[in-house]
């Protein structure tokens, strides 16, 4: 598996229009409707990602990758089932995790939120008093950190929220040895838990056994560059 990361800066109305001109038209549609520069940012960014990872990998020229998404929303790579891809954005960070089995990958930028209530509300018994045992000091962190995970697991499985949140369990032992549980039984999933940034939480859940430590950080500007050469070429 590799993963990853783009820390993302301003981008001109100009620059992203341009851009947009290079992906498919739904995505294109979808960045114009935001509001927020941000978000069409994050958006084009991680799009721009993919695309130049599997151009570099798959030496499959731009126009001709064709993606589709499962009956969820979850985008996948036509005729190309073994090319597994996942893409999370928050904050400042685009993150994209590939691998040749299913992944999924949830960045999330930390807020002091009510943790309390949402880990009522949303998580098992069991993740809610291993937040709350925490030092006090800790409980956002851990919070995010269940968060992320069940997040990355649900996107590894592919079928959204339609997987009930309290269905399942993450179990964070002693040695930061991480389980998915559902029905009692330890599901055959590898998790893992990132520390990307100072205030970002992030997390990795894979059908692979082993999911290694190193993020390749990636320029923006020089992402751009590289993905405009190639539609040049
Ligand atoms: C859509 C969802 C997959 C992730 O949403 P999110 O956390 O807001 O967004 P992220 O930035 O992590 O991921 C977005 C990317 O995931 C991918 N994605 C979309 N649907 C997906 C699905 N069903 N499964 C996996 N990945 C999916 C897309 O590449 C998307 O990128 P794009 O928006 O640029 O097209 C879904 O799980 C969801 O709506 N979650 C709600 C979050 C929540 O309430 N979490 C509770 C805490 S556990």
């Amino acid at each position: 598996m590799k993963i990853y990361a783009v820390r993302i800066l301003d981008i001109s109305e100009e620059k992203v229009d341009k851009l947009c001109l290079l992906i498919d038209s739904d995505k294109k549609y979808k960045i114009k409707k935001f509001i927020n520069k941000k978000d069409k940012i994050r958006t084009l960014i991680g799009e721009i990602l993919i695309r130049t990872i599997i151009v570099e990998k798959l030496k499959i020229i731009n126009k001709n990758i064709k993606f589709n998404k499962n009956q969820y929303g979850k985008p996948y790579l036509k005729d190309y089932l073994n090319f597994n891809f996942n893409i999370s954005h928050s904050g400042e960070y685009v993150l994209c995790a590939v691998d040749n089995k299913p992944v999924g990958i949830d960045v999330e930028e930390v807020k002091h939120i009510d943790y309390e209530e949402i880990a009522k509300s949303f998580f098992t018994v069991k993740e809610f008093d291993y937040i709350v045992n925490q030092n006090f000091n800790f409980r956002l962190n851990s919070f995010y950190e269940i968060w992320t995970l069940k997040e990355s697991y649900i996107k590894c499985c592919g079928q959204g929220l339609s997987i009930p949140l309290k269905s399942f369990s993450i179990e964070v032992d002693q040695y930061e040895n991480i389980k998915v549980i559902s029905n009692n039984k330890h599901k055959e999933y590898t998790s893992k838990i990132f520390d990307i940034d100072v205030g970002y939480k992030v997390a990795v859940c894979s059908l692979n056994k082993e999911i290694y430590n190193n993020i390749i950080r990636v320029d923006q500007n020089s992402l751009i560059n590289k993905y405009s050469r190639f539609n040049l070429e």
